[in-house]
């Protein structure tokens, strides 16, 4: 058993991008989840999960629970350790005591500190339990009997590579307002199944937000876009990244490429007075799903408002609808569609 530390305010929408390298994902408190099995390749490219640890236990989210759970946990390995402890939420657990408790457990059972280049890393995390937070809004107070929270300890097997920040839309060559956030761009792709041999398609490519994002994960990627300068751009944008990559001009209601040959189609519709439509934008997504339906079995959308029904009447069946916060006024409805 495997447990994650999700990045973000959305843990749903994490728990859905980590399925893509993780097995039988599920909450498991504010900001964490466990796991089945994991991918390390896979945990590596996840935007909204920061690490994944070979699960020893959870307690209760004090240190003497903690200490005690480390105490009698087996301990099926040697070499040097180092403690690392996060806070997840809003507990408010002191990190660095806990750092030199566990670290001493481990002391007493025989292992040496290094706290460089260690052979493992014991991951002490702590979070706000969901009851707490439940009893604490609707009562409006914080109890003792709801104060609390929860402690997993683990083993790190995987780390996400926080490489996003020099791939903001204002770092690339070509920017332009609208263009998708890294983070988000990369788990649309992850929920979308980028990876090496596969091919995903965006017909609204904008700046190639989406795409640099599924090329970085291995993927070939065909893009298209109505404005010239969008295409032009989004070639230099995946030039300067050095991926595999199609790009034409053109319509996503009718996109020149055969039945089935992306494995997934990705879109982040147009929306803001920014955004150029020609016609009437619900016209232009039917459209768009439309096609996408012909040319894969699956799909990832993100707009500003939920197009389920729209999907459904283009014969898409909707496996999951998901809300992501970009910022206090603006939500992105992304929903994932499959064929059934
Ligand atoms: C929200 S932007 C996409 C942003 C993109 N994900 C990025 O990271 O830059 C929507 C894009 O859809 C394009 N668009 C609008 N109508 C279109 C159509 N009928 N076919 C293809 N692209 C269209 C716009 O030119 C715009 O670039």
């Amino acid at each position: 058993m495997y447990l994650l530390e999700l990045a973000g305010e959305d843990d749903a929408f994490a728990r859905c991008e980590a399925r893509s390298a993780a097995s039988a994902v599920s909450h498991l408190a504010p900001g964490l989840a466990t796991a089945r099995g994991i991918s390390s390749r896979g945990v590596r490219g996840l935007a909204y999960t920061h690490r994944a640890s070979e699960l020893i236990g959870t307690t209760n989210g004090d240190i003497q629970s903690a200490r005690l759970l480390l105490e009698l946990a087996g301990i099926d390995r040697d070499g040097s350790v180092r403690v690392r402890a996060s806070r997840v939420r809003n507990t408010e657990i002191d990190t660095q005591e806990v750092e030199r408790e566990l670290g001493s457990v481990l002391v007493e059972r025989g292992f040496s500190v290094d706290l460089d280049g260690p052979d493992h890393e014991l991951r002490a995390v702590f979070s706000d339990s969901a009851e707490r937070r439940s009893a604490e809004s609707s009562s409006g107070v914080r109890s003792e009997a709801t104060r609390g929270g929860i402690c997993a300890l683990g083993w790190l097997a995987a780390e996400s590579a926080r490489d996003f920040g020099g791939r903001m839309p204002t770092k690339k060559p070509f920017f332009q307002p609208g263009s998708m956030d890294p983070l988000l761009a990369r788990a649309i792709a992850n929920i979308a199944g980028a990876a090496p041999g596969k091919t995903i398609l965006d017909p609204m490519c904008g700046t190639g937000g989406l795409l640099v994002e599924a090329g970085l994960l291995g993927a070939r990627v065909v893009g298209a876009d109505t404005q010239p300068k969008m295409v032009h751009g989004a070639r230099t944008n995946l030039t300067h990244y050095d991926l595999d990559f199609e790009l034409f001009r053109g319509d996503a209601t009718w996109i020149p490429i055969q039945n089935n040959s992306a494995d997934a189609v990705v879109f982040d519709a147009p929306y803001g007075r920014q955004s150029k439509v020609e016609g009437d934008l619900a016209t232009l997504i039917a459209g768009a799903l439309d096609e996408a339906r012909r040319i894969a079995p699956r799909a990832v959308i993100v707009a500003d408002r939920s197009w389920a029904e729209v999907a459904e009447d283009a014969g898409w069946v909707v496996e999951n609808r998901l809300e992501k916060r970009v910022h206090r006024s603006l939500t992105r409805h992304v929903l994932v569609l499959s064929t059934g």
